[in-house]
């Protein structure tokens, strides 16, 4: 047996494997998200080991040391009190709000770290869901934009560097780039969850914000005297059916048009093959949000020892990369830093 091709002499040596290595993780491509709430304490969430929902008092130092690992970026996300809450969300415009406060704090102490806020109503909606319900219980699109339009404004305004609309109504990214616009932020970017499917990994996230849709439908649930409106118990009236991989290309596009920055699909593992699409069909820069239940399966897996959490999560992350993506939105952003940059 003479096979003319070896392939295995490129894989032979470290050195050699590092002369041809095709992907490049790399600590520049890394964004991580941040939970917060008005609490004076830092608060371990039980469903994203590792992850705390921290006060604005420790925000600072995190936000700080994730900036001295070389991290561009921090995405944060409120947990909003529940006494603030309402069904059309008015909390999310509110200047003096957890986000804007924390936008201020650390644009003020950390120019130079890009922040990007999540543009949705979830976290501040009694009804749990990212636009508004109405009487009938629909997702009403057009009212639900011009809330988020109101609370991008309200981001940009205190600082945002992005805004990242992350709710999936139609027309977002055109209203919400008018209104930047018109209002003197020209420079503020949109980056925007183009292909956010309607997934089951978001569990802990849902759970670390208490921000879940009712998993009970009203007719069996005691909500006091008046008839309740039927809220919808899942967000698939607008976020992807995951069996559809076409109709991402149609969310691209509309995107793209309508002045996005930055394209996102989420989640990540089980959506590279969309991620692969998007990336061959716009020059725009992709971004890829691994998840908290992405994240949290390996978590869980490490801790039952079967398997490497640094090894399986820098190979996460690569395939990531390889399938497309310039940017990853991940909870274990300072772990790669770190393992990236021992
Ligand atoms: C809400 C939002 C969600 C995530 C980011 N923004 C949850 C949802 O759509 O229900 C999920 C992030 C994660 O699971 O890590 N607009």
């Amino acid at each position: 047996m003479h096979p003319l091709a070896r392939p295995r002499r490129n894989r032979a040596t470290p050195a050699i494997r590092r002369l041809v290595r095709e992907t490049r993780l790399s600590v520049d491509q890394l964004v991580y998200p941040l939970f917060l709430h008005a609490d004076d304490t830092d608060t371990p969430i039980a469903a994203l080991p590792g992850q705390t929902r921290w006060s604005l008092q420790g925000l600072l130092p995190r936000a700080q040391e994730t900036a001295d690992l070389g991290i561009p970026a921090v995405a944060l996300f409120p947990k909003i009190d529940p006494k603030l809450k309402d069904p059309t969300g008015a909390e999310s415009a509110n200047p003096d709000g957890l986000i804007p406060q924390a936008v201020r704090l650390l644009k003020q102490h950390l120019p130079d770290l890009l922040v990007i806020t999540d543009v949705a109503l979830d976290p501040y909606n009694a009804d749990g869901h990212d636009g508004i319900v109405n009487d009938q219980g629909l997702i009403e699109n057009d009212p639900s934009v011009e809330a988020l339009c109101k609370q991008a404004l309200t981001h940009a305004d205190a600082g945002a560097d992005l805004v990242a609309p992350s709710d999936m109504m139609d027309g977002r990214v055109a209203a919400i780039r008018q209104t930047l616009d018109t209002n003197h932020h020209q420079n503020t970017a949109i980056l925007s969850y183009t292909a956010k499917y309607a997934s089951a990994f978001y569990g802990p996230f849902r759970d670390a914000l208490d921000s879940a849709p009712p998993t009970q439908k009203p007719t069996d649930s005691i909500r006091g005297p008046a008839p309740p409106k039927p809220i919808p118990t899942n967000k698939s009236t607008y976020q992807m059916d995951p069996a559809n991989r076409r109709e991402a290309h149609r969310e691209a596009d509309l995107d793209a048009h309508e002045g996005a920055d930055i394209l996102m699909v989420k989640p990540a593992l089980p959506y590279l093959d969309v991620l692969r699409d998007l990336r061959e069909l716009t020059p725009l820069p992709l971004a890829a949000y691994h998840v908290s239940g992405e994240y949290a399966m390996l978590q869980h897996a490490a801790a039952a020892n079967a398997l490497d959490l640094r090894d399986a999560t820098l190979e996460s992350l690569t395939a990531i990369a390889r399938a497309g993506a310039d940017l990853i939105f991940t909870y274990s952003a300072p772990e790669a830093a770190q393992w990236l940059n021992p």
